[in-house]
Parts: C-alpha cells; structure tokens; sequence
C-alpha cells in the first residue's frame, strides 16, 4: 500500500471539509469544518514529522 491509513482518512476528509465550506459559506457549521480542517492539517504534519 502507498499511502498510510491515517494519510488516506484525513485527505479524504479534508477533502469533504474543503468543498463543503466552499459551498456553505458562512455560519458556526462553517467556522466548527474550517477548525477541523486546521486540526486535520496538523494532524498530518504531526503524523509526517
Ligand atoms: C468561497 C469560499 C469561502 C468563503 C466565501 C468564506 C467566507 C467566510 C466568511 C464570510 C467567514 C466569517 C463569517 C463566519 O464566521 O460565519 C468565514 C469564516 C471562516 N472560514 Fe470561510 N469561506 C470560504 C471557504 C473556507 C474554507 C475552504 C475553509 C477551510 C477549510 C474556511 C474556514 C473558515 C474558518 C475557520 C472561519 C472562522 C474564522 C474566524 O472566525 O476567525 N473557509 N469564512
């Protein structure tokens, strides 16, 4: 296997966090996804290091 699975889970889920805050735009949902996809990113940082 290429990717691990905690680079498969959070790409994926980046992935739907991204495209669902570029459709809904504004709102605590949309704050509550973007901070998600902060951890996300440090998640994989921290799983890369
Ligand atoms: C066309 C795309 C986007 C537009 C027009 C947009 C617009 C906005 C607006 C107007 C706010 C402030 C209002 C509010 O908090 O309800 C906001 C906050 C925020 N957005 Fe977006 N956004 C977009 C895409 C994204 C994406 C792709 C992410 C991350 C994956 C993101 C993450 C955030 C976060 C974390 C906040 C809260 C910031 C804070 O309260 O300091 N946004 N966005």
């Amino acid at each position: 296997m290429k990717w691990t699975l905690t680079v498969r889970i959070t790409h994926w889920l980046l992935a739907i966090g991204v495209i669902t805050n570029l459709i809904n735009e504004s709102g605590s949902i949309h704050r509550f996804i973007g901070y998600a996809c902060v951890l996300l990113v440090l998640l994989r940082l921290m799983d890369g290091l």
